[in-house]
C-alpha cells in the first residue's frame, strides 16, 4: 500500500474545510485503491490537532466523515513567508510520517505565495528538482496576470521540474468534461461532424445564481475574466475544439489544447461586460468599482476545423439558475433548406451541472399529424444514474496526482496563453453595465445586437 505524505498550505482556509479533507477522506476509504494517508494541515492561527479537525468538520459538506481522518492528521503553526519555520516543519514531517513513498504539498494559498512557499520547501530539502516523488499541487488562479503567472513560473521552474507541477483547475476533474473526449471521439454521429461544414456554433455558459458571497477582497480584483474565464472556460474552449490528439496521453492533449489558444481570437465588438445591481453595496467593494460580474464574449478558433464557427462564452453571478453546459448547434440540413416548416437546428448538450449529462435535440414529426413538426430533446442523466457514486472533481484530481497522471492538469503553455488572450480582451473593456436580473441582462446585449444572447 502506498503510504502518501498530504501537505496542505492554507489548511484552515474554506477550500481545505469544503473541498480538500472531504476528498481526502473518500480517498482513504476507497478499498480498491488503498492508500496509508498521513495529513499536515498549514495555516497561521493557533489550533490543537483535535480543535482543527473540529473546525473543519464544521465547513464540510454533511455526507463526508471527516472523522475517520483523526488518527492521520496534524496541526502545524507557521508563516509560510517566514523561511525559518521550515526546519520546524521539516522536524515535525519527519516525526509524523518517518518514510513514505510520496510527499505532495498542496498550496491553497493565494498565488503571491506559491513561489516563497515552494522555495522555502526546496531551500530545507523538503522538495528536490527532479524527484517525481515530491510533487507540489497549485491552486488556480495561477498569477493574477501575465507578468506574475510568468514570474511565479519562473521562480518555480528554478526548484521543481514541470512534471514536479500540478496545477489544478477543478472543473477539468468534472465528470462531464472528462467525458466530452469521449462523446466528440467515441461516436461515429460526432467524430464525421466536429468541423466547421456540420457545426453552425457553439455556446460555452456558466452561470451562478449567488452572488460574491462575502469574497470581496479576492472577486474585486479579479472579476469575471479573470476568476472564470482565463481558467475554466479556456480549458472547455480548448477541449471543445481541439483537433484529433496524436495520443490520448497527458502531452498529445495538451498539445492539441494548446494548438487551439494559438489560434483564438476575440471579436471586440461582440464582448458585453455587466454588474449586477447591489454589487457596489458588497463588503470590501471598491467604490465605484468598475469589476465585471457578467462577462459574454464572441471568440473564434482559426484552425482548418473551426474556421468560421462564433464560440460564445458566457459566464456570470446573480443569474436565474446555477447551471454550466455546453451547447453545440449543428447546421441545417440541405434537405431542411427546402422544406417550408418551422424546423429547427440540432443541438447537442454536455450538461456539466448541477446535473451532468448528455442532450440531444432533434426535429421529429408530431404523432398523427401530416407533417407538423417538432423539437424533440434526447437526455441521459450520467449523475441520476450513478447517485452517490460520482465523484467529486477534487477527488479525481487528488488520485491522479498521486498517481502521476497529468492530463486533467494546465501545462505552463496553457497557462501563459489564456492569460495573453484575457489581458487582450481587457485592453478593449467596456465599462460594464448594471444588470438587475437575467431577464434584464438579456434585453441589454440584445437591445445593440441582433445576435445569439446566450
Ligand atoms: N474556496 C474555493 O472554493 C476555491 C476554489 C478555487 C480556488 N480557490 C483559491 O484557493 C486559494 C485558497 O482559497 P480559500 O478559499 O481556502 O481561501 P481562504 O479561506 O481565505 O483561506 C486562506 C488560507 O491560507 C492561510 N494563509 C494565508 N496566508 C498565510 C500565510 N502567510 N502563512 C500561512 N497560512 C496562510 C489561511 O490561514 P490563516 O489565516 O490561519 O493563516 C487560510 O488557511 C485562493 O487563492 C482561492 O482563490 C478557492
Amino acid at each position: 500500500m502506498k503510504r502518501i505524505l498530504f501537505v496542505i498550505f492554507g489548511g484552515t482556509g474554506d477550500l481545505a474545510g469544503r473541498k480538500l479533507l472531504p476528498a481526502l477522506s473518500k480517498l482513504q476509504t476507497d478499498r480498491e485503491n488503498p492508500i496509508d494517508l498521513s495529513i499536515i494541515a498549514i495555516a497561521r492561527r493557533d489550533h490543537t490537532d483535535a480543535s482543527y479537525l473540529r473546525e473543519m468538520e464544521e465547513h464540510a459538506p454533511a455526507s463526508f466523515d471527516l472523522g475517520i481522518l483523526e488518527k492521520r492528521i496534524s496541526y502545524f503553526k507557521m508563516d509560510v513567508t517566514n523561511p525559518q519555520a521550515y526546519g520546524d516543519l521539516k522536524k515535525r514531517i519527519d516525526d509524523v510520517t518517518g518514510r513514505t513513498d510520496l510527499c505532495l504539498y498542496y498550496l491553497a494559498l493565494s498565488p503571491e505565495l506559491f513561489t516563497s512557499a515552494a522555495s522555502n520547501l526546496a531551500a530545507v530539502g523538503l522538495i528536490e528538482k527532479g524527484n517525481k516523488q515530491n510533487r507540489v499541487i497549485f491552486e488556480k488562479p495561477f498569477g493574477t496576470d501575465l507578468e506574475s503567472a510568468i514570474r511565479i513560473n519562473q521562480g518555480l521552474s528554478s526548484v521543481l521540474d514541470e512534471d514536479q507541477i500540478y496545477r489544478i483547475d477543478h472543473y477539468l476533474g468534472k465528470e462531464m468534461i472528462q467525458n466530452l473526449m469521449m462523446v466528440r471521439f467515441g461516436n461515429r454521429i460526432f467524430e464525421d461532424s466536429w468541423n466547421n461544414t456540420s457545426i453552425r456554433s457553439i455556446r460555452i455558459v456558466v452561470k451562478e445564481k449567488e452572488g460574491i458571497l462575502g469574497r470581496g477582497s479576492y472577486y474585486d480584483r479579479a472579476g469575471a475574466l479573470k476568476d472564470m474565464v482565463q481558467s475554466h472556460l479556456l480549458q472547455m474552449l480548448s477541449l471543445v475544439a481541439m483537433d484529433v490528439p496524436l495520443s490520448y496521453h497527458s502531452e498529445d492533449v495538451k498539445n492539441e489544447k494548446s494548438t487551439v489558444l494559438d489560434n483564438l481570437s476575440f471579436d471586440p465588438s461582440a464582448c458585453h461586460f455587466g454588474q449586477y445591481d447591489g454589487y457596489l453595496d458588497e463588503k470590501n467593494v471598491k467604490e465605484n468599482s468598475s469589476t465585471e460580474t457578467f462577462v459574454r464574449l464572441k471568440a473564434h478558433v482559426d484552425t482548418p476545423r473551426f474556421k468560421g464557427v462564433p464560440i460564445y462564452l458566457t459566464t456570470g453571478k446573480k443569474l436565474s439558475v446555477k447551471e454550466s453546459y455546453i451547447m453545440v448547434e449543428f447546421e441545417v440540413t440541405s434537405e431542411q433548406r427546402k422544406w417550408n416548416l418551422p424546423l429547427k437546428t440540432n443541438k447537442l448538450y454536455i450538461r456539466i451541472a448541477p446535473l451532468d449529462g448528455v442532450g440531444l435535440a432533434l426535429n421529429s414529426k408530431v404523432i398523427g399529424s401530416r407533417d407538423e413538426v417538432e423539437e424533440v430533446e434526447l437526455e441521459y442523466c450520467a449523475a441520476c444514474k450513478a447517485f452517490g457514486n460520482v465523484p467529486e472533481a477534487y477527488e479525481r484530481l487528488l488520485r491522479d496526482a498521486m498517481d502521476g497522471h497529468k492530463t486533467l492538469f494546465a501545462r505552463w503553455d496553457e497557462i501563459e496563453k489564456s492569460w495573453r488572450h484575457i489581458e487582450i480582451i481587457k485592453t478593449n473593456q467596456k465599462k460594464p453595465f448594471v444588470y438587475k436580473d437575467e431577464e434584464d441582462l438579456r434585453k441589454q446585449i440584445a437591445k445593440n445586437k441582433k445576435e445569439v444572447v446566450f
